[in-house]
């Protein structure tokens, strides 16, 4: 069949041209939403006067038959009818004849293109909302059941100070709760219906574009035309969105990577989540945490692939903005998937909790107790930090550790500590007694898990 914008042609498209122009190879992800879309624009043209009743009616009718055709898996994609549009529409022609030509009056495939895509992302942020929020779920159970458990806290990956491991668990939580807030945002500029804007400047036609965007359910419509047939930021801060979630999720998989090593064994994954070496026997690798992180960087590109293709656009359509799909679906396939595996990887790790907890006493974590300690009881900071550094250098020296010095020795060097001390040094009580606001003090963990509690109760 000829092209649907064959007319000013006299040949026919070159072979490989013809497939290095075509998008129907990924943009039939967007059948349902063309359809929808379509349906929309014919019950508006009749409503308007601009189509009658009884050629609405026939345009519908054989819309439902390309649904249902395209439900049950009878349409073939044809790379000569170029994309999920012109191929829509030569089925449409198939089933109803030429009635179906009157379907594309008032529209152009540039404002086809970016209802697709603005239905499509809505879909994909309500589905990227809900599995964040199952995520955080999963955190938030994990948190609770550890928030007396404790690990060491890190800066520049030495042991700091000792915290509670749902207290870490829950700085991710916070993470996530960003990104979902930032998702939710998302769906405002998702939600602008650019139906109606035609080819760039609008039509002759008496067109509804309220009707069309309601019957669709957007909240709302572009008031530009050219900036309706142009604008792809919506996928930009989903793609940016996504971006930053997947440098999260990668920076708890590192975490989780190292803590499964055999130089930490914080935690053990479960089988389900973890593979083995075709080689090496004994290996349990975590290749998902791996995955996770490895494919931040593909969703990166995606952010950078698209802000290069829009840098340069003149107003208003140009066929260079084919390239923003590819990016999108291929990042909203790698968020969707990383979020129900890091769920399923968290709700079934085991954790080692006595591993973690003595791994906080064999170290020097406690040091700030004892200057604060001193600090309590007068002493300049300052000089509580030189004492307590001082004591950390003769204990490495010697062998032992903070909690190992003798009383005795404590009280030459400074008559203020006593016995007491060795109560202080403990970890546990180094992380109950951390009770400022948003600090790792147990009462501070829960009050967090309170509060995410609450916020998850009221997502729903
Ligand atoms: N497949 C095209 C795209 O994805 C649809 C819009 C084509 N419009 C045009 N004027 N060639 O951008």
């Amino acid at each position: 069949m000829a092209k649907l914008w064959g007319g000013r042609f006299e040949e026919g498209l070159d072979k490989k041209t013809e497939a290095f122009g075509a998008s129907i190879t990924f943009d039939k992800k967007m059948a349902r939403q063309d359809l929808k879309g379509s349906l929309a624009h014919v019950t508006m043209l009749a409503s308007t006067g601009i189509l009658t009743a009884d050629e609405a009616d026939q345009i519908k009718a054989g819309i439902k038959k390309v649904e249902e055709k395209y439900e049950k898996g009878d349409i073939e994609f044809k790379i000569e009818n170029e994309d999920i549009h012109m191929n829509m529409e030569t089925y449409l022609h198939a089933e109803i004849g030429p009635v179906a030509g009157k379907l594309h009056t008032a529209r152009s495939r540039n404002d086809q293109v970016a209802t697709d895509m603005h239905l499509w992302m809505k879909d994909t942020l309500t589905e990227t909302l809900e599995k964040l929020h199952n995520l955080r779920e999963v955190l938030v159970a994990l948190a609770s059941e550890h928030v007396e458990t404790i690990m060491p806290g890190y800066t520049h990956l030495q042991h700091a100070q000792p915290i509670s491991f749902g207290h870490h668990l829950m700085a991710y939580y916070s993470m996530l709760t960003r990104d979902f807030e930032r998702f939710e945002f998302n769906i405002q500029h998702a939600d602008i219906s650019p139906l109606g804007a035609a080819a760039l400047a609008g039509t002759t036609f008496p067109i509804d574009r309220k009707e069309t965007a309601s019957l669709m359910g957007f909240s709302d419509v572009y008031v530009n035309s050219m900036d309706a047939v142009s604008d792809r930021d919506f996928i930009l801060e989903f793609l940016s969105n996504a971006s930053i979630l997947m440098m999260h999720l990668s920076r708890f998989c590192e975490e989780i990577i190292l803590w499964c090593s055999n130089e930490y064994k914080f935690v053990t994954l479960s089988d389900a989540f973890s593979t083995g070496s075709s080689i090496m026997p004994q290996k349990k690798n975590p290749d998902m945490a791996e995955l996770i992180r490895g494919k931040s960087g593909r969703v990166y590109g995606n952010l950078f692939g698209l802000l290069t293709v829009m840098k340069s656009l003149p107003l208003a359509y140009n066929k260079d903005l084919q390239e923003d799909k590819e990016g999108m679906f291929d990042t909203a396939d790698t968020i969707l998937t990383s979020l129900d595996v890091m769920a399923g990887m968290l709700s079934t790790l085991s954790v080692n909790k006595e591993i973690m907890s003595s791994s906080t006493e064999k170290d020097f974590s406690n040091a700030t107790e004892l200057a604060d300690y001193l600090a309590a009881k007068g002493l300049p900071f300052r000089q509580a930090h030189e004492i307590v550094g001082e004591m950390v250098l003769e204990c490495t020296k010697a062998g032992y550790y903070l909690q190992d010095v003798p009383l005795e020795r404590y009280q030459e060097v400074s008559p203020l500590i006593e016995a007491d001390i060795y109560e202080t040094l403990k970890s546990r009580t180094a992380v109950e007694r951390r009770d400022s606001f948003g600090g790792t003090g147990f009462e501070q963990v829960k009050m967090q898990i309170e509060r995410a509690k609450d916020t998850l109760e009221s997502e729903k």
